[in-house]
């Protein structure tokens, strides 16, 4: 199987459209927050991880252990390691923490953040509210990425930091002909149209599933056993 690949799916191309939107928008009329969302298994943090890698862009995932000050200390460290300003082991309230990224963000043009699995940050007013900081101080843009609900729970809990988000993309199941691009693209055995049907049928848009299945038909023992006699169903 190919690795490393980021194939130009619909999301793909509707996430870029996002990102080009928040880069090119009037600086200092706009902030650059904006939110992509969606089902899980779309290709969200597979377009976050590889878009942010070719694009020296920084990327961070929130976990479920993430608090305001391990977020505020995993963005310096990220932002100095991504601009080369050198080895820094972060020190200080969370307080300073933020204001010194603020601070390298000023000076940097340009500049991409994106904030993975952003549902973790909504149990934190503060967290959120450093956030929203980061957006309203500096020309960053801003790209938060999260759960399906992660639009709707945001309006809920902040009206006024939903109005600041400006561009809202939900990821949608991918389409038959994603499917296919993708298993082509990424199989390395021959692809005929029993494979991409097959792939297609047990993943229904899902590009993990996807994957999935074209791992195991590339594993099976035997290549010469027809697909129509795959069971896939119970290992998927
Ligand atoms: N654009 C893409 N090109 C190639 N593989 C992809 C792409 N998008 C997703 N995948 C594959 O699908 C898997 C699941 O996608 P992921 O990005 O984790 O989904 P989500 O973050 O929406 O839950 C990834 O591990 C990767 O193998
Ligand atoms: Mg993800």
């Amino acid at each position: 199987m190919e690795q490393g690949k980021l194939i130009q799916t619909i999301n793909v191309i509707k996430a870029q459209e996002c990102i080009d939107f928040l880069l090119t928008r009037p600086k200092q009329e706009i902030v650059g927050l904006g939110m992509l969302y969606g089902k899980p298994g779309l290709g969200k943090t597979t377009f976050a991880t590889r878009t942010a890698f070719r694009n020296g862009y920084t990327y961070l995932r929130l976990e479920a252990t993430s608090t305001p000050k391990t977020f505020a200390k995993d963005l310096l460290t990220s932002l100095y390691r991504n601009y080369c300003i050198g080895d820094f082991i972060p020190h200080g309230s969370t307080n300073t923490l933020f204001k010194q990224c603020i601070q390298i963000l000023c000076e940097q043009e340009d500049a991409v953040i994106i904030i993975d699995e952003v549902d973790y940050a909504f149990r934190y007013h503060q967290l959120l509210g450093s956030i929203r900081d980061l957006a309203d101080e500096t020309l960053a843009v801003i790209l938060l990425i999260g759960m399906q609900e992660a639009k709707d729970k945001l309006s809920r809990i902040d009206a006024h930091y939903f109005d600041r988000c400006n561009y809202f993309y939900e990821f949608q199941d991918n389409t038959k002909e994603d499917i296919m691009q993708v298993t082509k693209k990424v199989m390395s055995d021959p692809v005929d149209k029993t494979t991409t049907d097959l792939v297609w049928n047990y993943s229904k848009g899902n590009l993990r599933q996807a994957i999935k299945v074209i791992h195991m038909l590339e594993a099976r023992p035997n290549k010469q056993t027809p697909l129509s006699e795959l069971v896939l169903s119970e290992a998927l």
